[in-house]
């Protein structure tokens, strides 16, 4: 047996029952590979199941408010995966009459779908001979045939698609490609690799040359941004106030609490000296209960937070117009960003 072969017995065995690999809708793996792109399969699959039940179809989900699909969205983190599937459902429904084209090049074509995400398509729904190279991929090949090109360099995209492409057989891409991924996941894992028992050990060049724990090579040239966040939770009695973000960034369209971004930490006295504003907001002797910081890292920032708890509001505050007021309970019905979730659920709120 080759290396497919061994590949797709060993998949047979081993793999786990999961939903879209019994459909060949494309929508519905789309779906699942954006949300699995930056998400383990547990953590991915309820959503999975919730979206598929609250949209199922890709019509439905172009009529949906982004609203709504950044709420069921809330918790994933990564919310513009869950705006741009909303923009690409919306063309898909408006200039393909709800079709999805039904080659790669096509499917490329779309905004928000790439090489990753078009090539899954084409052979999961479609039985395309395409490899789908994602992290697992990676690590899978980079050990079998001892690659030691960089991962992160975009450029060694291409060698690792052609090493796929040239391993697996073309009439059985959509087995080769889950079962690839799927012993990426289970068993030729990052930390603990089962090299004892794996079924392609014979083939493995990184284990013939003592380099599994080398492979794949992953230099990082990133530099992670810095940012300085400044909540206030403006809470009196059972209200809080909270406003949506209109800036273009990774929260846009999510709703808050008031956010001050500063070019470093500022505790309290800083920030009011540096936004008076807030002095009128909450009014002549408002308490102010003490400042909870956090740290929070995301791929390519690191953000420092910290939340100003304002327990009651003083004499004369006067919130501004566009914050809107809700009952605590209400704040589930509101998409959140995760680092106000993590502040609420720390904190007990
Ligand atoms: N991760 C990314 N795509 C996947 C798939 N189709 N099955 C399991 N894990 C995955």
């Amino acid at each position: 047996m080759d290396i497919h072969q061994k590949l797709c017995a060993w998949y047979r065995e081993n793999k786990r029952d999961l939903p879209w690999r019994k459909t060949k809708d494309p929508y519905k793996i789309w779906l699942s590979e954006i949300i699995l792109q930056q998400t383990r399969v547990q953590q991915g699959l309820p959503y999975y199941i919730d979206f598929i039940e609250t949209f199922p179809t890709v019509k439905a989900l172009a009529e949906a408010t982004e609203d709504e699909v950044l709420r069921h969205w809330q918790g994933l983190g990564y919310y513009s995966r869950a705006r741009n599937l909303h923009a690409t459902a919306k063309m898909i429904a408006s200039q393909y009459k709800g079709k999805f084209p039904q080659s790669h090049e096509g499917l490329l074509s779309l905004k928000g779908i790439g090489p990753y995400t078009a090539a899954a398509i084409a052979s999961f729904a479609f039985g395309l001979p395409h490899a789908v190279v994602d992290g697992n991929v990676y690590r899978v090949l980079a050990r079998l045939y001892d690659i030691d090109l960089n991962i992160l360099d975009n450029a060694s995209r291409k060698h690792f698609q052609e090493v796929a492409e040239n391993t697996m057989h073309k009439e059985e891409a959509d087995l080769f490609n889950q079962a690839i991924m799927e012993f990426g996941a289970l068993h030729c894992t990052a930390q603990l690799p089962h090299c004892e028992d794996c079924p392609l050990s014979e083939h493995c060049l990184a284990l013939a040359h003592g380099k599994v724990d080398e492979r794949p090579v992953r230099i990082k040239h990133l530099e992670r941004r810095q940012r300085f966040l400044h909540y206030l939770f403006l809470h009196d009695g059972d209200h809080v106030w909270i406003r949506q973000r209109s800036e273009k960034d990774i929260w846009q369209g999510l709703w808050e609490f008031p956010l001050f971004e500063e070019d470093k930490a500022c505790d309290w006295a800083e920030l009011l000296q540096r936004h008076p504003e807030i002095k009128t907001w909450i009014g002549l002797g408002a308490e102010i209960a003490a400042e909870r910081s956090f740290r929070h890292q995301l791929t390519h920032q690191e953000l420092f937070a910290t939340f100003f708890p304002v327990i009651k509001l003083g004499e004369k505050a006067c919130v501004p117009k566009d914050f809107l007021k809700i009952r605590m309970e209400e704040l589930d019905n509101y998409a959140l960003s995760r680092l106000s979730l993590k502040y609420l659920e720390k904190f007990n709120f």
